[in-house]
């Protein structure tokens, strides 16, 4: 971390053992002695299918448990909770994700649908739903100005607690930090499931008792689709089906290689395994004809104030081995390894899940709740999403008996509806021709 040190001028001196004091050298003793054992990884994770309980099943009374979740929402015990603090490498887009343009017609940003739906949804029941945003140190500052500068998309301000969360420094193959300029040590973002120490550090959790919040909607930035506030996923939530500690949402897999996270059962307690962690027996298998391992997350969760509050510091650390660009120890000039050179920390929020007691997931329509943007073209990408949305906009519509052609480019704004039930209650055009763009 030194090598350079008499090479640094007074301020960057300053810089960098500042950065040396925040980091925790035990929790980094600690990681490099995990990569040690990373040889040892047994290939073949035990587990089984997940149970779950499908919106389709109609043994469960869905209506009562959507009054249920109203009630709560309506009684102020909900807040959401989105992760933003991503890279977005895959995308590629310059600003935060959240910033990304990523709806069909009126090209509104992932931040502004959430927003709009938090919006909908406190005036509808007549109550304040606080948002609680994740950033990462890198986009912290450009997310505030973007909220602010939208005039926080109709939220009051007040109601918007934005936090940044924790970095950790990479190791090399021989134990040691990498510098990524002569006075930085290279640090990531400590992954999603630094949300839980972070929400800790940053006072949210006091902010949330203060308010006497109950649940957390958990979303990730990047599916313009998901329903924000879903009163039918709180109520079951808050039913006899769970502990009420983490319920979480899952949709039935495209196909074996769909490249999402699967609920499993190890040890007695639901899981996700990524599919990375997975062999190709297991994304294979079939139970009944179908996918034994057929619930894909798509990263959408309830979560007990409380579990978040007894659960921080408990999540495990993930080591991906990756290139990292840095200042070679030897020559003095800066690297790009084509080879993965160092070991890269991260927490994943899903290993909350086997922590609760009794954690369950329900499945949702795929059609209704999942187009995420990842990549910048192909799978999950701005174009497959937008389709996705489009085509929601339009099984919505027809439900409600407009004719609308197939081709016809359809946005509903999460300020005009939240579900078929919404949009049974405004004005709707009677029809809507193929080369029609409308904004409802
Ligand atoms: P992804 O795992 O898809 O990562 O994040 P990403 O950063 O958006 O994109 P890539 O992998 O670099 O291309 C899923 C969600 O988790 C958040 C992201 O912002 C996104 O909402 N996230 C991810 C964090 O908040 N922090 C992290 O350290 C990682």
């Amino acid at each position: 971390m030194l090598q350079y040190w008499d090479e640094l001028d007074t301020q960057s001196k300053a810089k960098l053992l500042k950065q040396i004091e925040s980091i925790d050298f035990d929790l980094f003793n600690h990681l490099v002695e995990s990569t040690r054992c990373i040889e040892n990884k047994t290939s073949e994770i035990e587990m089984s299918p997940s149970p779950f309980i499908s919106l389709e099943d109609s043994s469960v009374d869905w209506n009562a448990l959507t009054r249920t979740g109203e009630a709560m929402i309506r009684q102020g015990k909900l807040g959401v909770l989105t992760v933003a603090g991503g890279q977005g490498t895959r995308l590629g887009w310059s600003g935060p994700k959240g910033t990304f343009p990523a709806t069909p017609v009126t090209g509104k940003s992932l931040f502004q649908v959430i927003a709009e739906q938090i919006l909908f949804a406190s005036q509808k029941y007549d109550v304040k739903i606080p948002w609680y945003i994740m950033t990462s140190i890198e986009n912290d500052q450009i997310t505030r100005s973007f909220l602010l500068d939208n005039n926080c998309f109709g939220l009051d301000r007040t109601d918007i607690f934005i936090f940044p969360q924790g970095v950790i420094p990479a190791v090399d193959e021989n134990g040691k930090m990498l510098l990524a300029e002569k006075d930085v040590v290279f640090t990531n973002p400590d992954g999603h499931g630094g949300v839980i120490s972070a929400l800790n550090r940053s006072g949210a959790l006091e902010e949330m008792a203060s308010r006497s919040l109950e649940h957390l909607s958990y979303v990730q930035v990047d599916n313009p689709l998901i329903k924000v506030v879903d009163p039918t996923f709180l109520g079951l939530h808050c039913s006899d089906h769970s502990s009420g500690e983490v319920t979480s949402k899952c949709v039935t897999k495209s196909g074996p290689d769909e490249r999402v996270g699967v609920f499993c059962k190890r040890g007695g307690s639901i899981n996700i395994v990524e599919y990375i962690d997975m062999t190709v027996e297991q994304t294979h298998e079939l139970k009944d004809g179908q996918l034994a391992y057929c619930c894909g997350s798509i990263a959408a969760h309830l979560f007990s104030t409380s579990f978040i509050k007894n659960a921080a510091g408990d999540l495990p650390w993930h080591i991906s081995h990756k290139s990292i660009p840095h200042f070679d120890s030897t020559t003095g000039n800066k690297v790009s390894p084509a080879e993965p050179n160092a070991y890269k920390f991260e927490r994943f929020v899903f290993d909350l899940l086997p922590l609760a007691s009794n954690s369950i997931v329900m499945q949702t329509k795929r059609e209704e709740e999942f187009a995420p943007i990842k990549n910048a073209q192909g799978i999950d990408s701005a174009q497959t999403s937008m389709k996705l949305q489009c085509d929601r906009a339009i099984a919505w519509l027809r439900a409600c008996g407009v004719d609308v052609s197939e081709e016809a480019m359809v946005e509903i704004s999460p300020t005009t509806a939240a579900s078929i039930e919404d949009i049974r209650e405004i004005e709707l055009p009677t029809e809507i021709g193929s080369d029609e763009v409308v904004s409802l």
